[in-house]
Formats: C-alpha cells, sequence, structure tokens
C-alpha cells in the first residue's frame, strides 16, 4: 500500500519532521501542520516545495476540517510533549494535548480519513515495577502529560468503535536523534548530553546514574509508524515503540563521551521529581504483528546523532 496523501501534525517537530521527510521520500503529498510552539520552520526547510507547510493550532477545528480532506492518513504527533511542563501547567496540556486530539479524531472521521496515527507514550505505563513493559499491563499514568496520552489512546478506541475509524496508538519510549532540540531543561537527556560533550561542559545527572531508558532512534520510530499506516493489523491497536533494549543513563554518559572524545566527569544532582527509574519495552507485539524491526544499533545511533550537535 502507498500512502497517496498524508497529514503530519506537529511536522515541523523533531520526529514530525522526519515523518514527513520519510512520506515525501517515498512518494506522497505530505502537509505539515504546525503551530511552531517548539517546532521549527528550518526542521523542514530543505524538504523545500516537496512538503506543504501551515502554520496553525490542532485546536482549530474548521483549519483541521479542511487539511484533513483527501487524506488517506493523518500522523498525530503535535502535543506539549514535557512531562515536566505538564506538571506546571496541566490546563494548558490538557487542552492541546486531549482538546487538540478530540479535534484531530472528529476531522478525521468527518472527512472519511483511512487512518489515524497517533503518537503515544511509554509515561501511561509510570513506575511499575513489571519489566519490561508490555502492552497488556495496566497503565499507571503518573503525570498529567501521561494521563492525557492514555486519553487520547481512549478516544481513538471509542472513534472506531461509534464511526468506524481505524486508529493506531504508538508508544514511543525515549526517542532520540538529529533535530531533538536541546534547548529546554525539560529537553530529551541525549540532546542534553551531547550538547555539553560538544561545548565540554560536564552534564548533570539526575540521582546515582543507574536509572534506566529504551532509547530508540527516531529512524526507526519512521519505520513503526509507516508500517502502522500500511498494515492491515494495525488497525485498532496500541503497540510499543522501543528497542527492547535498555542502557543506565551513567553508561549513556560515558558513550556519548567517548564518541565526543571528552572524559568529563558527570555532576550529580537529587533525582528529578516524579522520574522514573526503569524503562524497557516488550515490542514483541509491533514485531509479530507489523514486523517491526529497530535497525539502528544505540552506539551507532548515537555517533550518527552526534553530527548534528
Ligand atoms: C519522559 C517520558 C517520555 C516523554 C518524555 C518527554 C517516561 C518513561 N518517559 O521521558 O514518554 O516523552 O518524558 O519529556 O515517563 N537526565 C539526567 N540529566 C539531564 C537530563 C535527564 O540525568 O540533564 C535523566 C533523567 O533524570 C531521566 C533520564 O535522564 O532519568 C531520561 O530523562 P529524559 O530524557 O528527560 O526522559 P524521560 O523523563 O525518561
Amino acid at each position: 500500500t502507498t500512502i497517496q496523501r498524508a497529514l503530519v501534525t506537529g511536522g515541523a517537530g523533531f520526529i514530525g519532521s522526519h515523518l514527513a521527510e520519510a512520506l515525501m521520500k517515498q512518494g506522497s503529498r505530505v502537509t505539515v501542520l504546525d503551530n511552531l510552539s517548539t517546532g521549527h520552520r528550518h526542521n523542514i526547510a530543505h524538504l523545500g516545495d516537496g512538503v506543504e507547510f501551515v502554520e496553525g493550532d490542532i485546536r482549530d477545528a474548521g483549519l483541521l476540517n479542511r487539511l484533513a480532506e483527501g487524506c488517506d492518513v493523518v500522523f498525530h504527533q503535535a502535543a506539549v510533549v514535557s512531562v515536566t511542563l505538564s506538571v506546571q501547567d496541566p490546563s494548558h496540556s490538557c487542552e492541546v494535548n486531549d482538546l487538540g486530539t478530540v479535534r484531530v479524531l472528529d476531522a478525521c472521521r468527518r472527512n472519511g480519513v483511512g487512518r489515524v496515527v497517533m503518537a503515544s507514550s511509554s509515561a501511561v505505563y509510570g513506575d511499575d515495577p513489571q519489566l519490561p513493559k508490555a502492552e497488556s499491563m495496566p497503565p499507571r499514568p503518573m503525570s498529567p502529560y501521561a494521563v492525557q496520552k492514555l486519553t487520547g489512546e481512549f478516544y481513538a478506541a471509542a472513534f472506531g468503535g461509534l464511526y468506524g475509524l481505524e486508529t493506531v496508538c504508538l508508544r514511543y519510549f525515549n526517542v532520540y536523534g538529529p533535530r531533538q532540540d536541546p534547548s529546554s531543561p525539560y529537553s530529551g537527556v541525549i540532546s542534553i548530553f551531547m550538547t555539553k560533550a560538544v561545548a565540554g561542559q560536564a552534564p548533570t545527572i539526575y540521582g546515582d546514574g543507574s536509572q534506566s531508558r529504551d532509547f530508540v532512534s527516531v529512524r526507526d520510530v519512521v519505520q513503526a509508524n509507516l508500517l502502522a499506516a500500511t498494515q492491515t493489523a494495525a488497525a485498532g491497536r496500541v503497540f510499543n515503540v522501543g528497542t527492547g533494549h535498555f542502557i543506565r543513563i551513567h553508561d549513556l554518559w560515558t558513550i556519548i563521551g567517548e564518541l565526543a572524545h571528552t572524559n568529563l566527569e558527570p555532576v550529580f544532582a537529587p533525582p528529578r521529581a516524579g522520574d522514573i527509574r526503569e524503562s524497557v519495552s516488550d515490542i514483541g507485539e509491533i514485531s509479530s504483528a507489523l514486523g517491526f524491526r529497530p535497525r539502528v544499533e544505540l552506539r551507532q545511533g548515537l555517533a550518527d546523532t552526534l553530527d548534528w550537535y
């Protein structure tokens, strides 16, 4: 199956811009909708006229109605993505992440969009000590952000039941790669560590550094999205997107330091409030149902990403 026409919400952001690029390269007509709150025009500038850029907000129902018309697939990547920001301002992140998602789904069902692929998060698992984290485990959202992502999954399922809209929700683990914005204190740890390493500055590790994460390359996240958009078996389902492997934050810094030829000692600070200790995905479901195989090995992915910083 080829995707003739796609809309990517949040398409000027980190993950969305890689997705827009991949879709364009495989011949789809791509529209990007982004309000540039955390996305940047320069993330898609290199795509030229290959993608149509629309500056606007996912809460704008009229705009969404126009943009969803004629799309086979809508990739919903727009969100207030920071857990910490959702803790500081739960109302704002709720408006964007929940109301915005309902508006996207509503525009899709009104316009007969074939499928909606939605960005969910491993945050929905919370601090469940059971590892690896599998879709069959009961969710335990601990932050407004996690509640909002889980709510989005439930809306997706309800829209399937009520209107026959095909949806797929992808629970991203910790995504990394070029164009991940390092500028906020809540940015992904790899973007922060790389910026520090390149600048020759010591990073801060919150806690003792033994906490673990499953870091998945944005290239593999794009692969998962394309499979979710095109495989019949994906409809109506929720899948983890990770590698099935974990690394401890202290070891992550060691590798980045090696790649950047620095051996700065990290500064240790108290653990961040609400931080999860261990996170690793079970990718059995997406592997068996969609044939997903993570292709980017962490060390190689980090080396490729470092070139960007
Ligand atoms: C969390 C969510 C993820 C969400 C992301 C958005 C979980 C499991 N994951 O990621 O779904 O998309 O927030 O913000 O809830 N760290 C340092 N030094 C730094 C920065 C981070 O030691 O300078 C540590 C953190 O304390 C944490 C780890 O690195 O233990 C990863 O942090 P981060 O990259 O912010 O991601 P999560 O909090 O795992």
